[in-house]
């Protein structure tokens, strides 16, 4: 399965990833977060050890996430990116090893939206429009603008 999540730059993006057995007494013994085009996972959470998933061990790999992120491990499981940057955005992949189950993978494209450097805004005549302040016009009334956006 694939899921698409988006995140604007600065803001915390969830990547969800299930951790739930199709079978009923199974459960997840290890958790290991990928990103396309880095060869060593960027997050790992162990539970090989104990059944308790708040006993589990969290561990973040190197990387440029350098303590951004977290798995949250509650009922609606999901990979939290804090402070969301622009190269955050990519492929994702979560590879839950069950005790008894197959192993699962999920893959979440993260789509960071990284807002404009500048915004310029003409008027109809091309003019270009001074802190963003138009009219006044009358109500009703069609205008039509340009904005341009770069960055
Ligand atoms: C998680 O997976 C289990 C087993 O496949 C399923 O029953 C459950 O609905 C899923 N939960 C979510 C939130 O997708
Ligand atoms: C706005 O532009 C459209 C398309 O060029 C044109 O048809 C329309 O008449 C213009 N409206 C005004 C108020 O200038």
């Amino acid at each position: 399965p694939l899921f698409h999540v988006e995140a604007v730059q600065g803001t915390t993006a969830r990547l969800p990833c299930n951790l739930t057995s199709q079978i009923d007494a199974d459960r997840v013994s290890l958790v290991i977060w990928y990103k396309e085009g880095q060869s060593t996972p960027i997050y790992s959470f162990d539970v090989r050890h104990t059944e308790m998933l708040d006993k589990g061990l969290h561990h973040e790999g190197t990387g440029s996430l350098n303590g951004r992120s977290h798995f949250n491990t509650t009922s609606l499981s999901s990979f939290i990116i804090t402070n969301v940057k622009g190269q955050d955005n990519g492929l994702y992949r979560c590879r839950v090893d069950f005790i008894k189950s197959p192993t699962r993978n999920i893959k979440i494209q993260l789509s960071v939206i990284v807002p404009p450097d500048s915004i310029t805004i003409f008027d109809a005549k091309g003019t270009q429009l001074p802190h963003y302040i138009l009219g006044p016009y009358n109500e009703g009334a069609s205008i039509n603008i340009t904005c341009v956006a770069s960055g």
